[in-house]
């Protein structure tokens, strides 16, 4: 009897710790919610893989656009009704104080934390549920500053630990400020992570069995580590060349690149190791003069293209995909037709494609006027959606009859019978299973058709 009741109080105590994370947005955040997750198993709590089963519900918003915001909003909606039996609503991530507002008018949520304050998360949980609420509410906001954190001293809790490939931030935060962006407000300054700490969990990933890391930051090409001492600043050539050179059996794919930073030097790394994947994602949001530097992009289209040609000479199997954002303030039909010459010049292998939404607080939200009618910018997305699949298509044909080395991700959704997997210009292959083959081994696959999104083939 004893030992039941013991359990039993085991048992609610565990539930009332138990914590669930929803994600919103990108890979950054994906990559936090890991952080996130560490800093909360080492204070106690535990992980719920069942979001009604936990007594804290995390979500890690994104505010980059409007959309995921709704999405967001949409879902608290839906589990309001967990609220009734005491759990905690708790919103992280990048938010802005206008989405926060309008958050709390209409649902109950109990804190918000924003991503250079996440190790506080576990004493705001305990106060809360000692009862403080109001004043943490508040403190919390102002307790925002605009440095960033580096959480060098934790190892990122990889939720999806059964992938072979994962995410590693080299460096957190934004100082760009493009005139529509949100992510300097959100996110805060720049800040480059010690590459000591980085190569010791290259090392910790490797040990795991991981075959792939993805290098993380909002514009990892500016990434720059001092130690204070001028002879040794190590940047992002020099660090990828490091990991490169030390994990030899790792794929290495870094993202995101902002072309105004990309350097000869990371190209001509890039070219020299085999296991730094070949594709670079280099977002060149419009291809008009005019809308570049009213978004602040500091580069114009000239130079944009001319880096498109270094990258062509200096790896030239290199796949290149891009950001492209229609309908910012002031954008005129000729503005248009210049970002579709720029995508016919270019033929990027692939892109994501967005409308335009002013950001609050953002320059653009504040001094400029969100004057493209809605029906333009649907057509105008429309087109380069368009344009981009025949330019998928395109690209994707060059491989046909190719031989691919391909890294075994996992079973395809559609087939049970196929892997699948990525080439190194981040193209997702699939390709029918062989049974002395495993997850996380290097294949050749032979590729036989495609579609615009996918390369199908057999192993060889
Ligand atoms: N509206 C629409 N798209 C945006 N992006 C960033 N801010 C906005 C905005 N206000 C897009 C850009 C960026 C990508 C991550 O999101 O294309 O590269
Ligand atoms: Fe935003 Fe520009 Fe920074 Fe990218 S580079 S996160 S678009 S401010």
């Amino acid at each position: 009897m004893k030992i039941e009741s013991k359990n039993i109080e085991k048992s609610s105590y565990i539930q009332k710790k138990s914590f669930y994370i929803k994600n919103y947005g990108c890979q950054m955040n994906l990559s936090d919610s890991d952080i996130i997750t560490s800093i909360l198993l080492k204070n106690g709590f535990y992980l719920s893989n069942n979001i009604k089963d936990a007594n804290i519900i995390l979500f890690n918003s994104c505010s980059i656009r409007e959309k995921p915001e709704i999405i967001l909003k949409n879902h608290i909606e839906e589990l309001k009704y967990l609220k009734k039996n005491g759990v905690l609503f708790g919103v992280l991530g990048c938010f802005s104080k206008k989405f926060k507002d309008s958050l709390l008018k209409k649902s109950k949520i109990d804190f918000f934390i924003k991503p250079n304050s996440y190790k506080i998360i576990p004493n705001i949980i305990i106060s809360l549920k000692k009862g403080k609420k109001d004043k943490i509410h508040y403190n919390n906001y102002h307790h925002q500053n605009n440095s960033s954190e580096s959480y060098e001293d934790i190892t990122p809790y990889r939720i999806k630990n059964k992938s072979i490939t994962t995410f590693l931030s080299i460096i957190r935060g934004c100082n760009n400020m493009c005139t529509f962006c949100i992510v300097p407000f959100t996110r805060g300054r720049e800040l480059s992570i010690n590459p000591d700490y980085i190569i010791k969990e290259c090392y910790k990933l490797y040990k795991k069995g991981y075959k792939e890391v993805v290098l993380l930051g909002q514009n990892v090409n500016s990434y720059k580590w001092n130690n204070n001492n001028k002879d040794q600043t190590i940047n992002f050539a020099n660090l990828l060349k490091i990991i490169a050179e030390n994990f030899p059996k790792i794929r290495i794919r870094f993202t995101t690149s902002n072309p105004h930073d990309m350097s000869d030097d990371v190209l001509i790394t890039i070219s020299k190791y085999n296991n730094i994947c070949k594709h670079i994602h280099l977002p060149v949001q419009s291809g008009s003069n005019k809308i570049l530097k009213l978004m602040n992009r500091k580069y114009s289209r000239e130079n944009y293209l001319f880096l498109i040609k270094k990258i062509r000479n200096i790896i030239p199997n290199c796949s290149i995909s891009h950001d492209i954002m229609i309908g910012f303030c002031n954008e005129n039909e000729k503005d248009h037709l210049d970002t579709i010459s720029l995508m016919n010049k270019v033929k990027y292998n692939y892109g994501y494609m967005f409308s335009y939404s002013p950001r609050p607080g953002t320059y653009a939200d504040k001094k400029l006027i969100d004057n493209v009618p809605k029906y333009i910018k649907k057509r105008r997305l429309k087109e380069i959606i368009t344009l981009q699949k025949e330019h998928s298509l395109f690209r994707m044909n060059e491989f046909l009859g190719k031989n691919q080395e391909i890294l075994i991700e996992g079973e395809s959704k559609k087939n049970h019978e196929h892997w699948y997997g990525r080439n190194s210009q981040n193209l997702v292959v699939v390709f029918p299973k062989k049974k002395h083959l495993k997850i996380g081994e290097l294949v050749l696959v032979n590729i036989i058709k495609y579609t615009s999104a996918t390369l199908i083939g057999h192993i060889i």
